[in-house]
């Protein structure tokens, strides 16, 4: 059932004056994944922020069945690649984020810590710092950080997006572990393949939601007014 789920009621949300998610209404499966995919500048982000609580609403309410901090796998290129911390610092990042600052982190979190890196096969990387890691392995170490927060509700912003095929599977497969495990999964992607395996998927373009349903009902190419999908192209049109 999709009852417990996370429910979007009539949201409207941008920044300062702007205005970006027009009313938008969705229900998002409770231990299921869900797919955001729309082109740039569709809103994708900003729902994400919505769901995160880092962007206010000016109207309309989100409703979620369970009360901890989502865990938050910002885009790739919102992190500064020149952060002096290391591959496993980073990770450790997503336990501050329960235990506050200020506390010292106890064995087990660190153990959390290194099963986490050791899901995205980045534990060897963990003295490295982030700025000297490529794309993918950077991206899989966010992953991680995400994971490391173990969160009932995980969001995840382009997180295949210009990694390499080893860094994708890795996050593909961590993907579905988490749901297996029962966690609410939201992540915006242009990847067809990716947003296929979805259970459940949203069409977003200027912020309003055109569709939502199973994704292979809501990615056709009318939908997507695109007839590259048609043609094979394993890629979502970013641009219109
Ligand atoms: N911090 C911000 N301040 C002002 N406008 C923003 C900000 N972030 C995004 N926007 C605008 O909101 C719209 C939706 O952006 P976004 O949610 O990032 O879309 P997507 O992730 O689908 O590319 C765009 O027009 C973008 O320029
Ligand atoms: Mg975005």
């Amino acid at each position: 059932m999709m009852d417990d789920g996370v429910v979007i009621r009539e949201v409207t949300a941008g920044y300062g004056r702007r205005t970006v998610l027009h009313r938008l209404s969705a229900r998002l499966p409770r231990a299921g994944v869900t797919a955001v995919v729309g082109p740039n500048g569709s809103g994708k982000s900003t729902l994400l922020g919505v769901l995160a609580g880092t962007v206010r609403l000016s109207g309309g309410a989100v409703g979620r069945p369970t009360t901890g901090r989502p865990g938050f796998v910002v885009q790739r290129d919102a992190v500064s690649d020149s952060l002096p911390i290391t591959a496993r610092d980073t990770v450790a990042m997503g336990r501050w984020a329960l235990r506050g600052p200020w506390r010292r982190l106890r064995p087990d979190d660190w153990a959390i810590v290194d099963a986490c890196m050791t899901v995205l096969d980045v534990a060897d990387l963990a003295p490295r710092r982030l700025g000297t890691l490529s794309g993918g392995q950077r991206q899989r170490v966010l992953v991680a950080q995400g994971l490391a927060q173990q969160p009932d509700l995980l969001l995840l912003d382009e997180p295949t997006t210009g990694v390499d095929a080893n860094a994708r599977q890795h996050i593909v497969a961590a993907l579905d572990r988490e749901k297996a495990r029962g966690v609410t999964v939201v992540h915006a992607t242009h990847d067809l393949d990716l947003a296929m395996r979805a259970d459940h998927c949203l069409l977003l373009d200027g912020g309003r939601l055109l569709a939502q349903g199973p994704p292979d009902s809501v990615l056709t190419p009318q939908a997507l007014g695109d007839d590259r999908l048609a043609a094979g192209e394993r890629s979502l049109p970013a641009e219109r």
